[in-house]
C-alpha cells in the first residue's frame, strides 16, 4: 500500500512536469508540425490523474470492445491499428498515456481534426472504452498500411 502511495506521488510529480513541458512546447514551437497524437499531451494534470474505476477489469474490457466496434472502428480500424480516417490507438503515445488522458480525449474530442466528442456516452462506458484500448497494448502501426502517417 505504501509503495502504491509513493508511485502515486511520483506520477503526480512527473505529471506536473510534463504538463509544464507541454505548455512550454506550445509557446515555443507553435509553428512546429503537429502530430496526430498532440492533443492527448494537452490533457490537464487533473484530468490525467483521474483513476480508471475499471482498471484491469476483464468485463469492462469486453464491454469496451463492443462499444469500440460500434463507435470507433469505422475510423480507427477494427483492431484499433488505424484506418483511413484516424490513427492507430496502439501507438506508444496512446498506450503510454495515462487512462485519465484517454478519457479526457473521449470527453472533449479533437473536433477541428475530425475526432468526435463522446461526452454523450455515459462516463462508465467511456471508462470501459479506455480499459479496452489499454488492454490492447502497443503495436506497430505499420501493420495497417492505411494508417495516416505522422507528418
Ligand atoms: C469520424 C472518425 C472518428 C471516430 C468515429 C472516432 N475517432 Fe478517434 N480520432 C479521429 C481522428 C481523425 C483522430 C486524430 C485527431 C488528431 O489529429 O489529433 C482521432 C484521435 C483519437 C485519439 C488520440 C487523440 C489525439 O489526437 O491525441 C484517441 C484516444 C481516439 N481518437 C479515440 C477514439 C475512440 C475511443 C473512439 C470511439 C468512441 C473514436 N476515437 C472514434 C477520428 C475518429
Amino acid at each position: 500500500m505504501k509503495a502504491c502511495m509513493a508511485m502515486l506521488c511520483i506520477s503526480a510529480t512527473s505529471l506536473t512536469w510534463s504538463a509544464l513541458a507541454a505548455q512550454n512546447t506550445q509557446i515555443t514551437s507553435k509553428a512546429a508540425k503537429e502530430s496526430v497524437y498532440d492533443e492527448i499531451e494537452k490533457a490537464p494534470g487533473k484530468a490525467r490523474a483521474k483513476r480508471n474505476p475499471f482498471e484491469q477489469n476483464a468485463d469492462a474490457a469486453s464491454a469496451g470492445k463492443i462499444l469500440f466496434e460500434q463507435h470507433c472502428a469505422e475510423c480507427h480500424g477494427e483492431t484499433a491499428l488505424g484506418g483511413k480516417k484516424a490513427p492507430s490507438l496502439r501507438a506508444v503515445e496512446i498506450q503510454n498515456a495515462s487512462p485519465g488522458a484517454v478519457f479526457w480525449i473521449l470527453t472533449n474530442g479533437v473536433v477541428r481534426r475530425g475526432m468526435p466528442v463522446w461526452s454523450k456516452l455515459p462516463e462508465p462506458q467511456r471508462w470501459q472504452l479506455v480499459t479496452y484500448i489499454k488492454s490492447l497494448g502497443i503495436a506497430s502501426s505499420e501493420v495497417a498500411d492505411d494508417t495516416p502517417k505522422k507528418p
